[in-house]
């Protein structure tokens, strides 16, 4: 349902202005075609990251566009070099999902390492038989070397999160070493060290260029047998052939994965047919509170946007 042109009265202090609205009226994606006949003429475009926001966008948009508002903190869905040539400007959702982030990444991690899926579904299914010594064992945080990728607001929210649970080593990986690291006594080593090193393996880095297919057969070749392997930041991020090679052969202990290509993962893919990997269907930010405060920003930075005002949070172009 596609239902254009529904007039809204936005109150924009001082001054009171309408403007025509469109609206997606669907949890569903917008199918592409509705989009790009949709937006033709439009000054500004609320979007969600699963709208791909490239030049044929842009084009059918055409030049009354000014600016672009996401509802969420990843931009990777927005092609920035057409966005700026054109001299749009784009609103983001950072910090008010951080600690809903952090959260859900550390829920995955323990569900992970502790292998609570398989041990819900053996209660279920009848496999409970008794209190066995070894039954359902697997590897604990404490003592642990902890290795993140890309610390920044998620990732180090993410490591305050676990170092009370007695993590001896936080390791760090990212293009420059952060002086907020300090907080969590992170030490900032190359990928390959935190690869080796790490008994978790934290992704929390943002999708570019450099961070695409980072995760990839060498990649975990180079991890140790018993380490547990957790994505949170964006599914492209891991080339997931070789992250079920990695995991069907014991060459990783297991993985947790909030992200995957594609989203939904279709439920005939191989990795769904492991024990050891656990796939989330991205839920970071999924708390209400979160998703509400999101939304606001989202709106408030559309209209600092259409009205040319300073927006609350603006992606530096
Ligand atoms: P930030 O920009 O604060 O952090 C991104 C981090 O990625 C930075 O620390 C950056 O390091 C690092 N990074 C960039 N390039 C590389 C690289 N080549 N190697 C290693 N690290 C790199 O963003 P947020 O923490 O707010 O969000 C991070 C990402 O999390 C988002 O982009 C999004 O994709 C994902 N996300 C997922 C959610 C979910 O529901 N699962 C919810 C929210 C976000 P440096 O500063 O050194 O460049
Ligand atoms: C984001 O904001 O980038 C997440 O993936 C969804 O909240």
């Amino acid at each position: 349902r596609y239902s254009l042109a529904s007039l809204l009265h936005l109150k924009v202090s001082p001054v009171t202005f309408s403007c025509n609205l469109s609206v997606w009226d669907s949890d569903e994606p917008v199918p592409r075609a509705e989009l790009l006949k949709g937006v033709a003429g439009a000054h500004g475009l609320l979007c969600l990251l699963s709208d791909k926001i490239d030049a044929e966008v842009l084009d059918a948009a055409g030049p009354n566009l000014k600016v672009i508002s996401t509802l969420s903190v990843g931009f990777d869905h927005l092609a920035i070099d057409e966005i700026k040539k054109r001299g749009i400007r784009v609103g983001y959702t950072p910090d008010v999902l951080t600690d809903a982030t952090a959260e859900l990444t550390v829920a995955l991690l323990l569900t992970t390492c502790r292998r609570l899926p398989e041990g819900v579904e053996e209660v279920k299914n009848g496999g409970w038989s008794t209190w066995k010594p070894l039954w359902l064992c697997s590897y604990g945080l404490s003592g642990s070397t902890v290795g993140v990728i890309g610390l920044g607001r998620i990732g180090l929210a993410i490591a305050r999160r676990l170092k009370p649970f007695g993590v001896k080593r936080l390791l760090y990986t990212g293009r420059q070493p952060k002086p907020q690291a300090q907080e969590v006594d992170g030490e900032y080593v190359p990928l390959d060290t935190l690869v080796r090193e790490s008994d978790f393996v934290v992704v929390s880095c943002s999708l570019t260029p450099d961070t695409q297919g980072l995760c990839d057969k060498t990649f975990f070749s180079k991890m140790k047998k018993t380490s547990v392997f957790i994505n949170t930041s964006r599914g492209a991020v891991v080339n997931q052939e070789d992250l079920f090679g990695a995991l069907s052969s014991g060459q990783i202990a297991a993985a947790g994965l909030d992200v995957t290509t594609p989203e939904p993962l279709p439920t005939d893919h191989p990795l769904l047919s492991l024990k050891n990997c656990v796939v989330l269907p991205h839920i970071g930010s999924a708390t209400y509170s979160t998703r509400g405060v999101m939304s606001e920003l989202t709106a408030n930075n559309l209209l600092a946007g259409l009205t040319g005002s300073e927006m609350p949070s603006e992606l530096k172009l």
